[in-house]
């Protein structure tokens, strides 16, 4: 999936992407990404795979991992290389399929493919529910 039926998906449409095209700016469309705030139940069966480190789930296309540490940790699930909906969690790393861009949990870039960074969030766990938020 590319950024433009990601954000189709979001339900923005295609003249604000074609606007935001002609313009130049990747600002509006990253203002999608800077609006993120959810919670999850660790105890769904959906959600299982947080239970695990090193187990993830995608949410509202953020990718949720649990870190080898046990720690919550999050990222969009597009790609900065090329815009991409490929963003992964392994090997402790968020890591996009499409073309192997590696960042860390703070989002920075490891490779040349993922040299742009990428856009994390903030974890809370409270109980047995974890928020995600900008
Ligand atoms: S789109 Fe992710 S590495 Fe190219």
């Amino acid at each position: 999936m590319n950024r433009k039926e990601f954000l189709s998906k979001l339900g923005i449409g295609a003249a604000f992407v074609l606007t935001s095209t002609c313009l130049g700016s990747c600002t509006k469309d990253n203002a999608a990404l800077d609006n993120i705030d959810f919670t999850l139940d660790l105890d769904a069966p959906a959600n299982t795979s947080l239970l695990q480190n090193g187990g993830y789930i995608v949410q509202s296309s953020v990718v949720v991992a649990k870190n080898n540490n046990g720690a919550y940790v999050a990222a969009t699930q597009i790609c900065s290389h090329d815009d991409l909906v490929e963003v992964t969690f392994k090997n402790n790393e968020f890591y996009c399929t499409a073309h192997g861009a590696r960042f860390d949990q703070q989002g920075n870039g490891l490779n040349s493919n993922g040299s742009k960074g990428i856009r994390t969030y903030q974890t809370e766990l409270s109980g047995n529910i974890l928020r995600v938020f900008s």
